[in-house]
């Protein structure tokens, strides 16, 4: 018997994608080794592009988007996993070649499940989604690399967005001195500040940097926008410096040189939260559930019905998103 379930999905109509919600029957499910009851997902800047038909995250249609996933497994063969297991499961080709987390029912790969964990609820769990775990990646990164909270300040750059926000917290409650930029000091500045932020600057101190070597200011970045604010945050490592870039916010160019690299012995390294190991998407969630106050989470929260996801999804589009904005798929 083949059950319905609401669900957006993304059709390709005369080379044009557009993304409408719609019953959906367990038919479209691809044939993989666990049924989940999505409760909960999140709207990440990738979601805002593939609810809005934009290119560059369907890689095939018909499509269900959506890159998370949180909610109740109710059947699976996987040896890990056992009906009722309440999971979370963050980018693995969700929403981009598999169906994603923005309908009811998702059929998925039991390997990149990750158990939600007692320190948060399944709402606070869809809320770090892509984001946090993107920003937990990036810190496990820069502390592989060797930073410490006494190499100096860490920069996070888009700080007033999904991953920029969690990287505050979760860096601040890891005891390093985040210095937050964003785009909108004025209407963040107290909320970023809340969030453990030591001091919060308008991003156009980094796009101004336009030379490739600038005074020394940070130990660390975290950055989501790429283009002529990362080239100013490199610009302004301090010696031994190391930066973590995951996002294109901005821009995907990277206009600068290789003298902050070979003069002052800096690192930029790559997050992809995508395709991460098992063991990596374990360590990431142990590190937010030991690390991230979910009160600052709860401030960073706003939820919508799965009927609103394509409207909430505007704000991410015009750079004007804050925090985190969860989709109840399931009440
Ligand atoms: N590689 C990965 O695995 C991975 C994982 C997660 C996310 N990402 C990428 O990371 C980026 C951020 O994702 P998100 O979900 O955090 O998005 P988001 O919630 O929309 O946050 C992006 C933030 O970037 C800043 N921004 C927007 N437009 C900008 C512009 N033109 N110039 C400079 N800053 C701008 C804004 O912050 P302010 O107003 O505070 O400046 C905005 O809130 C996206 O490109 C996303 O695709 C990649």
């Amino acid at each position: 018997m083949t059950a319905t379930f609401p669900g957006w999905i993304v059709r390709k109509d005369d080379g044009a994608s557009t993304a409408t919600l719609e019953d959906l029957d367990d038919s479209i499910l691809e044939d993989l080794d666990t049924t989940i009851r999505v409760r909960f997902t999140s709207i990440n800047y990738k979601d805002a592009l593939a609810l809005h038909g934009r290119p560059g995250v369907v890689r095939h249609t018909p499509l269900v988007p959506g890159i998370d996933l949180t909610g109740e497994i109710v059947q699976t063969s996987h040896p890990r996993w056992k009906a009722g297991d309440v999971v979370t499961l963050n980018g693995a080709g969700l929403g981009e070649e598999h169906h994603g987390g923005l309908a009811g029912i998702a059929r998925v790969c039991g390997d990149d499940l990750v158990a939600v964990t007692e320190a948060f609820t399944p709402r606070q769990t869809a809320a770090i989604g892509t984001a946090g775990f993107t920003a937990a990646l990036s810190l496990l990164a820069l502390e592989r690399h060797g930073l410490d909270p006494q190499d100096g300040p860490v920069l996070v750059t888009g700080a007033g967005g999904g991953s920029g926000s969690i990287a505050v917290a979760l860096l601040a409650s890891s005891g390093y001195r985040v210095v937050a930029a964003t785009g909108r000091p004025d209407r963040l500045a107290e909320r970023l500040s809340g969030l453990g932020a030591a001091e919060v600057i308008d991003r156009s101190e980094l796009e101004q940097q336009t030379r490739p070597l600038g005074g020394q200011r940070w130990a660390g970045v975290i950055d989501s926008v790429g283009g002529s604010v990362l080239a100013g945050a490199l610009a302004t490592l301090q010696h031994g410096g190391v930066a973590a870039a995951f996002g294109l916010a901005a821009s995907s160019h990277l206009p600068t040189t290789v003298l902050p690299f070979i003069l002052r012995g800096i690192a930029l390294l790559g997050v992809d939260s995508v395709r991460t190991e098992p063991a990596l998407r374990q360590a990431a969630w142990e590190r937010l559930a030991r690390d991230l106050d979910p009160v600052h989470l709860d401030s960073l929260i706003r939820t919508v019905p799965l009927s609103e996801a394509r409207t909430a999804a505007e704000l991410l589009l015009a750079g004007q998103g804050t925090g985190r904005t969860v989709v109840e798929v399931t009440p």
